[in-house]
């Protein structure tokens, strides 16, 4: 199993973040150790989406789902047409930007800040959150963004996380955001993004959605390394 599967299992040990039956979205799920991992954590009747602008290249069961997209451009109603509108009950970002060795941990925050930004439209009321970011200047202000969104709020550096490498997972419970109900705002800026059609089935690669230039570049936002689940 490839070193990030250990630390969404870690954390999820210590936080119970993910659990049987639950709704999973996974943002930048490529290569899919986290999809694979959620898969297992919410048993049959759970559902993983996952998001990337990288393609798998590895089948999963019937509870699983993948989206080419960018998180940047991918409106919020598109990720719930899987769940049939639904609102989920656990949010994962695993995303990381291209790492250049100058403003990685803005670039990262930005990531972070997309996903805070996604979350009314996307979490439940009472959802869970686990998000990476690269440490830097903007943890302070993004600690405090999340803390203004959830009730339980932490960072933590799992065990499984390599000691030279800057990453930190923000962990977050008992969502509180703006949005009370299920119903997903349609804003008028939506209807003009390209949105990928509601998917047939389950446990296939059903659209493409990412921005004309990720299209252009398919590395872009690749960090990974890491290797498909085994
Ligand atoms: C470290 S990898 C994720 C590994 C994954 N959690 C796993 O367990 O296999 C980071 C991923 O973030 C994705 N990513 C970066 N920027 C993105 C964006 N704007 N939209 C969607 N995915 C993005 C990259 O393509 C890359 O596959």
């Amino acid at each position: 199993m490839a070193r990030s599967a250990y630390k969404l299992l870690e954390i999820n040990e210590k936080k119970n973040l993910i659990l049987i039956g639950h709704r999973v979205i996974d943002l930048g799920s490529a290569p899919g150790s986290w999809l694979q991992v959620s898969e297992k954590l919410t048993g049959r009747r759970g559902r993983v989406l996952g998001i990337d602008l990288q393609e798998l290249n590895h089948p999963f069961g019937p509870n699983v789902l993948h989206f080419v997209a960018d998180v940047f451009t991918t409106p919020p109603e598109v990720l719930l047409e899987p769940f049939g509108g639904r609102k989920a009950n656990v949010l994962l970002s695993d995303m990381a930007p291209n790492t250049t060795g100058h403003g990685d941990d803005h670039l990262s925050a930005r990531l972070c800040r997309r996903v805070l930004e996604l979350a009314p439209s996307i979490l439940k009321p009472g959802g869970n959150l686990l998000m990476k970011v690269l440490e830097g200047g903007d943890m302070p202000a993004l600690m405090e963004e999340t803390r203004a969104l959830f009730r339980e709020v932490g960072a933590t550096k799992p065990a499984a996380s390599r000691d030279v490498s800057r990453e930190i997972f923000i962990w977050a419970k008992g969502f509180q955001g703006t949005l009370e109900n299920d119903e997903v705002p349609q804003s008028p800026a939506n209807k003009h993004k390209i949105a990928p059609k509601a998917p047939a089935g389950w446990g296939s690669v059903v659209a493409d959605s990412r921005s004309p230039e990720s299209k252009a570049d398919p590395k872009k936002g690749e960090s990974g390394g890491a290797s498909l689940p085994g």
